[in-house]
């Protein structure tokens, strides 16, 4: 009978552009200010990509501290998945930008497209296959620079995103308490115009005219995703837990994707998690989709919040629709 296996976090890494754009440099050219924006998402600044800097780039940096975090060399891992929802390039993967970065060949490297679900989603395959004994070492890097899909005519969602890239690499254990115990991937693609970039697939190419229209920027309805947030948010924590027997008090950290403080406030408290198992730096970063979860998990480690032996809630929602969750012992 074949070994079972779990998927063990052993490294995480995280990668952020030095530029930084506060609230207030917002209000320089949009009808907004501060105070509205804070109260509204909680976000006060995020990173934004400068000349030179793409997905690729953030993505290669994380996963580099992500290897030495594990303390493993590039040549020895098995499989390469990057989420992301503002690639490289339309293709190849970014995920092969990356391997190429890291000087490695040979190995398989893929996208994962699943907008703000989609370090879940990334996670989960790589579990799988690691679970299935095909691969022992998976590099998952959630990444984005959604900075150059948002359009800073739009308040309305400009305000919202952030760039930045988070690498967690899983290693094959026979310790059945340890590494990913659960997730659980949705979809809805009835939804798929709650938030979208229309123009530059195969619908409708790229030509002066979409250009004219920004039809290449992110086109939201905000409120539609802010109650398609709570909802999922609390039914995914819900899900998680009945499905690993957990209480709240057997949680040590619930790391939702970071998508607006009102939204993560409203769906914890509903079920009564205590602020401090709740772990938020959308004020820093904005909302960086893919890469939100694991750059949360990075600095929550950081904070002393996530320690060996921890339990560790992820939930995350967004374009598609998807949402997705996971169970992670650390
Ligand atoms: O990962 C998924 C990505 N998407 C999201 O995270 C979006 C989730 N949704 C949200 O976070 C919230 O819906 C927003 C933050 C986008 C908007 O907050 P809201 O409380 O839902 O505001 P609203 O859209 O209902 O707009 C309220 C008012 C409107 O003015 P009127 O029509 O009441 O006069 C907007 O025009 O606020 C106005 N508004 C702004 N005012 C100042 C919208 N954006 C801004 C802004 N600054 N940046």
């Amino acid at each position: 009978m074949p070994t079972a296996l779990r998927a063990c976090v052993t490294g995480l890494g995280m990668a952020v552009p030095a530029g930084v754009m506060t609230n207030d440099d917002f209000a320089k050219f949009l009808d907004t200010n501060d105070e509205w924006i804070t109260q509204r998402t909680g976000i006060k600044k995020r990173r934004i990509v400068g000349e030179g800097e793409s997905t690729a780039s953030l993505s290669t940096e994380a996963a580099r501290l992500a290897l030495a975090d594990a303390g493993l060399e590039a040549g020895q891992l098995d499989l390469i998945l990057v989420a992301t929802i503002s690639p490289e390039m339309i293709f190849p993967a970014t995920a092969c930008f990356v391997q190429a970065n890291l000087g490695v060949t040979g190995i398989p490297a893929f996208d994962i497209s699943a907008a703000c679900s989609g370090f879940v989603y990334a996670l989960t395959v790589g579990a799988k296959f690691i679970e299935s004994g095909m691969y022992r070492r998976v590099m998952v890097i959630g990444a984005e620079t959604l900075s150059r899909f948002s359009d800073y005519t739009d308040r309305g969602s400009c305000i919202l995103f952030g760039d930045g890239a988070g690498a967690a690499v899983l290693e094959a254990t026979e310790d059945l308490s340890k590494g990913v115990q659960y997730s659980c991937l949705f979809a809805d693609g009835a939804g798929w115009d709650f938030i979208h970039v229309p123009a530059g697939g195969s619908r409708q190419i790229a030509s002066a005219e979409t250009v004219a229209q920004r039809l290449h920027y992110i086109k939201m309805k905000g409120r539609d995703v802010y109650k398609f947030a709570v909802d999922k948010m609390q039914w995914l924590l819900e899900d998680c837990m009945k499905a690993c027997n957990l209480s709240v008090d057997d949680v040590d950290l619930v790391v939702p994707h970071q998508v607006n403080s009102r939204i993560i406030e409203s769906a914890t408290q509903k079920l009564s998690f205590p602020p401090e198992k709740v772990y938020v730096n959308i004020d820093k970063y904005g909302n960086t989709s893919a890469a939100s979860i694991p750059m949360a998990m990075v600095e929550a480690r950081q904070e002393g919040k996530i320690k060996p032996g921890s339990t560790v809630v992820m939930v995350a929602f967004g374009a598609g629709l998807t949402w997705a969750g996971a169970v992670v012992r650390m």
